[in-house]
This record gives C-alpha cells, structure tokens and sequence, in this order.
C-alpha cells in the first residue's frame, strides 16, 4: 500500500474515474503531494486562513484543561504528519504524555519526522504506524494508561456525510471505555470570511488547487495547460461547506497518458470540500459513534472549536 509504484497506479485510476464521472472530481488527498504540501503550509501563514492559527492559538489557551483531560499517563496517538507545530507543542508542554504514536500515509516522512521528536523528547515511547486512516487499520500495544486521539486541522471537513459517520466509528473501535479523542473542527460562520479564506489575496490557495494539474502533468504525463483553468472556491450555504473546484475556461481536449478527457468551457472538477460545523452539530455527531462530548473549547471569535470526546464503551 506504501509501494510508491502502486500509489502512481491508483492515482492514474482514480485520476481517470474521476475526470469521467458527472459532474468531474477529485479526491483532496491528491492535493498533497510534495509541492501541494508546501503549498498548504503557505495558506496557513496567508491572513485569510485563520484556521491553523485559530486552533494553534486555542491550544495555548487551555493547555490547563486539556493537560486535566488528557490525564498523567497517556498515549498521544496522531493522525497525519509528525512534524507539525501543534503535535511540538502538546508534547513539550503536556507532562502526561508518554507514549506518542504518529500515523501517516508517507513511510519517509513519517520516518523523517519522528527522529527529530525522539531525539527532543528521549524519555517518551515512540510508535510509528503507516497507514491509510480512511480503511481500518489496528494499532500497536501500549504502555500507558490511557488512549488519546489527536486529529487537528479541520481534516474531518473534507469528508462527506457517509465518511465522516465511518471515520468516527472506527476511530472509537480503536479505544476502549475512558479513553479520548481530541479533535480540531471548523465553525460555521460569517459566509465572508469564509469566502476570503480559499481565496486569499496572495493567491496561494490558487496555487494549492491548480497544483493538482501540474501534478497530473508530471506524473501521469498529463498535458493540461493551466492557463486554460482557474481556481473557483465558494461557500455552499445548504450543503454547509465551502466548495473548492478547477473551473475549464474554454472547450479542450487533454490528453492523460494514454487517454482523452473533454472540457467544455465552465465545467469544473470538483477538488475539495470543507464541512464546517456548529458546535451542536458536531457532537451530535460524536454521539452517534460511541463518544460523549466532554468538553469544547473555542477562540473569542467562535471561528474554530477544539472538541475532547470520551468514547463510551
Ligand atoms: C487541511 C483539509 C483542513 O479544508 O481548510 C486549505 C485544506 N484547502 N485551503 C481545509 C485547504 C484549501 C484544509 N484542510
């Protein structure tokens, strides 16, 4: 599954399925390749995206009341990237945490990562799982007493209804009773200030999302001519999500290795969507997966909400 050879397989499969389909998509993990992940490091730093900065600031707010959560004996389990400046910050500062346990799609950034934290923090147990957390997946024995997820970022927003239901169950069969789950999620808000955060002045988020073309380009031997499409990103009022889509600004032809896929001018392939949540509406969700909201904390601006659930059984 980490077999690079099989990656680029299933990338030129999925690539094809989805420019075939109506209306035409894209999954947003294709978005992250090497370029695409320094490009979205760039849109947290752009004023627009409040989001990382929001969550980042809502972690040194409460770090009493997560550290009173989290407990003295935990295993601080992470999806996603190892690196990142919020996971540097829980284990520096929560003494509670033990164990830490990083889990990523990338074997070698993975591996990357955590040498540094293991070097930084010589007293704490390291695991690291690669893994697809969208399928089931089991983790490793631990020592500590109990068991905290950590899924920051808003990530659960790019799953659809069906996703999100299936991703929160199986993260609840990973724990058992008393455990926890801290989970970073995006508020629904102002449609404004929505609006400027995928569209940010500097244009980075454009970059972020034509990206994709390039990165078909160079690795399937696509030869999509960017000029020839634009970034179009918007707030979906009834589906409550903002939108992110590559808009074809003409009728062409392009070529994906050895196939054909047509455009007509104004069609779109949809590359994103970004779920944003109430407060009630997230537990709500949290309830229907075997957790009990216990606690949420959120900014002065109720822009973004750190929730901890218990997983009940
Ligand atoms: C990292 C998936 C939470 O949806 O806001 C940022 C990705 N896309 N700008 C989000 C993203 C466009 C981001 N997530």
């Amino acid at each position: 599954m980490t077999n690079v050879k099989e990656m680029e397989k299933s990338f030129y499969k999925d690539v094809l399925t989805g420019l075939r389909s109506v209306p035409k998509r894209l999954e947003p993990k294709y978005l992250y390749d090497y370029r695409g992940s320094e490009l979205f490091e760039e849109i947290t730093k752009t004023l627009e995206y409040y989001p990382t900065r929001t969550e980042m600031r809502i972690l040194k707010k409460e770090l009493n009341s997560i550290s009173h959560y989290i407990g003295d004996d935990a295993a601080l389990i992470e999806f996603g990237s190892g690196s990142s400046e919020k996971i540097k910050f829980l284990l520096h500062h929560l003494k509670g945490i033990k164990e830490y346990v990083a889990i990523d799609i990338s074997e070698s950034f993975l591996l990357q990562s955590v040498e540094k934290l293991k070097k930084e923090h010589r007293h704490l147990y390291v695991h690291t799982v690669c893994a697809d957390y969208t399928v089931p997946f089991s983790l490793p024995s631990l020592k500590a007493k109990k068991k905290v997820l950590f899924f920051p970022g808003s990530t659960i927003g790019n799953f659809d209804k069906q996703e999100r239901k299936t991703f929160l169950n199986q993260m609840s069969t990973l724990l058992t009773k008393g455990d926890g789950f801290i989970i970073g999620v995006d508020l629904k808000k102002d449609e404004k200030l929505l609006h400027s955060a995928y569209n940010d002045a500097k244009q980075v988020t454009r970059a972020f999302n034509l990206n994709l073309l390039q990165r078909m380009n160079r690795e399937l031997l696509a030869n999509f001519i960017v000029e020839n499409f634009e970034h179009k990103a918007f707030y979906n009022h009834e589906e409550g999500r903002v939108e992110m889509h590559i808009e074809s600004l003409k009728d062409q032809l392009v070529t994906i290795g050895e196939e054909e896929v047509s455009f007509q001018k104004g069609e779109t392939i949809h590359t994103e969507s970004s779920y944003k949540f109430s407060v009630q509406e997230f537990q709500n969700l949290a309830k229907e997966a075997n957790f009990i909201p216990k606690k949420v904390w959120t900014d002065e601006e109720n822009l973004f909400s750190v929730h901890y659930l218990e997983v009940k059984a």
